[in-house]
């Protein structure tokens, strides 16, 4: 029998374009705040936690001890993280300040501090984790608009996709498939389709609208006609995206409902990304019991007609070289995309022209 660890225990799937030497959305903010959080990416675990001052720290996830996940652990006063297995306590810097089981007075034993620290900041409702070699450099953090405030409620979850993260944060820029992925929700193929105008390019983010028509049947139409609305129920999405992982889309309805949904894809293999997402909407006045499950749902339900068609898209990763596939007016932003993309990917070659050292892990 070896005594070495399988090749899969050992060593971390190879993500295809993963870009370095910048910053990704890892969690948000309200799972932070009642943290610790788990951030697996690109076969790499880590676990995420608010210090003292309420600043976010991110260490290898393996307990020194017998390598449990201090994910599944809880927070304590003075931002101190307690291991869920023995009971281990760390503090915010990572350093080992009690082996509970060990005879009164006895010191932790030696190297049983954290791991693995990599950089962390908190900014506009996210966790963003630094990932390269290079040093980190806050110019990069994506500036991303400003959030909605207290009149807004909230709702997040995540979603497993099999497939790359490109192809995901596409789906996530991608307004005509809506007409024959999501005919059983929200789309109708009775309605014009319409091309994205508007487009807006930086550096590191891209954005343009649709507007399109929804169905209005059932008690919609219903509650319409008795409040003397008539003719088709017009939305308006802009479509954005911050560079590495995060997509933005922004949809009004009528004049009533606005809802905004943000998606961090992280990348887990070529074939594995975890996006964690939040979805913002005007707070109602009264809000029904189980209401927040439903939103959960729905969302869920849309993601997986989504998830049915993209995890079939081969390559997984995007093709780079824009030949490789035929284009459209329609995908206008997914071609912005991969020409940002590609930019990053061979700027990065051409001034690190190295990977990251394995972590310390
Ligand atoms: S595994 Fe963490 S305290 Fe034992
Ligand atoms: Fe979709």
């Amino acid at each position: 029998m070896s005594l070495a660890g399988s090749a899969s225990e050992t060593s971390p799937p190879q993500v295809s374009q993963l870009a370095q030497n910048c910053w990704y959305a890892v969690a948000s903010s309200f799972a932070f705040r009642k943290g610790p959080v788990a951030v697996p990416f690109a076969g790499h675990d880590f676990v995420l936690f608010p210090d003292a001052e309420g600043l976010p720290r991110l260490f290898s996830d393996r307990c020194p001890h017998r390598g449990a996940s201090l994910a599944l652990g809880q927070l304590e006063e003075g931002g101190c993280l307690r291991c869920p297995f023995h009971g281990w306590k760390f503090a915010a810097d990572g350093t080992c300040l009690e082996a509970p089981a060990e005879p009164a007075g006895a010191s932790p034993p030696a190297r049983s501090d954290l791991v693995g620290e990599r950089p962390a900041v908190e900014s506009r409702g996210f966790i963003w984790m630094w990932w390269g070699s290079g040093p980190p450099d806050p110019a990069l953090l994506p500036d991303l608009p400003v959030f909605p405030d207290e009149a807004w409620g909230h709702v997040e979850s995540s979603f497993d996709w099999e497939t790359h993260y490109s192809r995901v944060i596409e789906s996530n820029l991608d307004n005509s498939h809506a007409y024959w992925v999501h005919k059983g929700t929200f789309a109708s193929q009775d309605s014009p389709l319409s091309v994205p105008v508007d487009l807006r390019k930086e550096d590191r983010m891209i954005a343009a609208t649709v507007s399109f028509e929804l169905p209005v049947k059932g008690a919609l139409k219903l509650l319409r006609t008795l409040s003397g609305q008539s003719g088709p129920l017009c939305a308006t999405t802009t479509f954005s995206f911050y560079y590495p992982n995060l997509n933005i889309v922004d949809t009004s309805i009528g004049d009533q409902l606005r809802f905004i949904f943000f998606n961090a894809s992280l990348p887990q293999s070529d074939t594995h990304t975890l996006a964690r997402w939040v979805k913002y909407s005007k707070r109602k006045r009264f809000r029904l019991p189980g209401s927040e499950a439903q939103s959960i749902a729905i969302s869920r339900t849309i993601f997986e007609e989504d998830h049915g068609v993209v995890r079939s898209q081969r390559p997984t990763p995007v093709p780079l070289d824009l030949t490789q596939e035929r284009h459209v007016a329609s995908d206008i932003l997914s071609i912005e995309y991969r020409r940002m993309h590609r930019r990053w990917l061979s700027s990065e070659a051409a001034v690190t022209m190295a990977r990251p050292e394995p972590l310390g892990s």
